[in-house]
């Protein structure tokens, strides 16, 4: 049977459908309950953290709108478990994804905000999208013929969030030709614009001269009576670095999931919590003798009677190959030491010369429970972006919301 992509549109949506409400237990298979004594990894996702950290970063933003941003599975903690909880905070005024499939998984996981498509649409894409009330992020020149097109498809007027490029390169209609392209836009009918944006290549001496790239479309815009609706122009990183980009509204993703988008030293990282844990259970709990290894390469071997426990987790699931460059797993009260290698589904902890766990203890390899497991010392001590920490957490774990046990 051939599918068209119209009916590709119809067909992701009904196969994302989710429960209406985020406490509602989840029947999809990634997203079923974590009972009690589960042994495989799952991700447990704090509500209340998240609303935490939403209040923070109004606050540091003055109180302007936030256009929160969930893209890739809302980093790796679950797109319809993080989305409704997001639609509740009063803060955040809209959504932003940069794939269909996510857009309209958010709409069938009961999401009432607007939502955000910040990527490619054509006609037949546009109007599914539209049909569903998601706004489009028009940023060729092409768009000014296809918009009209989607309003033709839908009974409805569409929104945009107009997308220029200001330097980074990526995607975006180029900001010395944005004129005449917004002038022509505006004039279409049955198209509202509700937004003008860019995004920042967070390069301490490139992002003053978008800011006024931007500023500059945003002036010239004005005097020829264009209506550019609201501007935004900053994700985590200008929210701790660069107060003069918040402009209308901010944009940030990372920091809603309670990571800081630098290093541990940067300011602002207290005032995140993490608002999720990556959790396992010890599978197995052996002694080695002097001269027995651990895993793949027998990068670690025994110089003395040592215990060992084994987690059924590893780069597979999401937690990084070089957390045993240093990387600690907390069990109990007490961090041990990733040794040997991660494998795709197994992670290695030195427990010392005793037995300090027992099989079916929980393993929490990151979260906020201590210092050590915070994604952030998980990055730094494994030497990788935090963002990778969360947004490669593989989409098939198992998500449960804890409210407020963090
Ligand atoms: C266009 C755009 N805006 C905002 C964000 C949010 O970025 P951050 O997670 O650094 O806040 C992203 C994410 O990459 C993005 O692509």
């Amino acid at each position: 049977m051939s599918i068209s992509r119209r009916d590709f549109i119809t067909v992701s949506a009904a196969a994302l459908a989710v429960p209406t409400t985020a406490t509602a237990l989840p029947t999809r298979p990634n997203s079923v309950r974590v009972e009690g004594n589960r042994f495989e990894p799952w991700i447990e996702v704090d509500s209340l953290a998240i609303q935490h950290n939403v209040r923070a970063i109004a606050a540091r933003v003055g109180n302007r709108p936030i256009l929160a941003v969930v893209k890739n599975n809302a980093y790796g903690l679950g797109l319809t478990t993080v989305g409704p909880i997001l639609d509740r905070c009063d803060e955040i005024v809209e959504l932003a994804v940069v794939k269909v499939d996510q857009a309209l998984a958010l709409r069938a996981a009961g999401v009432t905000k607007p939502i955000l498509l910040m990527g490619h649409f054509d006609e037949e894409i546009g109007g599914g999208l539209a049909e569903h009330g998601i706004s489009l992020a028009p940023f060729t020149d092409e768009a000014i013929r296809v918009l009209p097109l989607v309003a033709q498809r839908t009974d409805r007027e569409i929104s945009v969030h107009l997308y220029l490029d200001t330097g980074m390169s990526r995607l975006g209609l180029g900001y010395e030709r944005a004129v005449p392209w917004i002038e022509q836009i505006a004039r279409l009918d049955r198209v509202r614009v509700k937004g003008t944006f860019s995004g920042l290549t967070e390069a301490d001496d490139f992002d003053p001269e978008q800011l006024r790239r931007l500023l500059d479309v945003a002036h010239q815009a004005e005097r020829r009576g264009l209506d550019l609706g609201s501007l935004h122009l900053a994700s985590s990183h200008a929210l701790y670095h660069r107060p003069e980009c918040f402009l209308d509204m901010v944009r940030p993703g990372l920091v809603l999931y309670g990571a800081h988008p630098a290093g541990a030293q940067e300011a602002g990282r207290a005032e995140l919590r993490p608002a999720f844990r990556l959790r396992a259970r010890v599978v197995r709990v052996e002694r080695l003798e002097p001269g027995d290894s651990v895993s793949y390469g027998r990068n670690y071997v025994a110089e003395r009677p040592t215990w060992i426990a084994t987690l059924p987790v590893g780069h597979a699931d999401g937690y990084p190959r070089e957390a045993v460059n240093g990387c600690e797993v907390l069990v109990g009260d007490r961090t041990y030491p990733v040794i040997g290698a991660v494998s795709a589904s197994h992670t290695i902890l030195e427990l010392g010369p005793e037995a300090t766990v027992q099989v079916g203890d929980v393993a929490t390899l990151l979260g906020p429970d201590s210092p050590e497991v915070h994604p952030n010392t998980v990055a730094e001590r494994a030497e990788i972006s935090v963002y990778d920490v969360l947004m490669h957490l593989s989409a098939g774990l198992p998500k449960v919301i804890a409210d407020g046990s963090f």
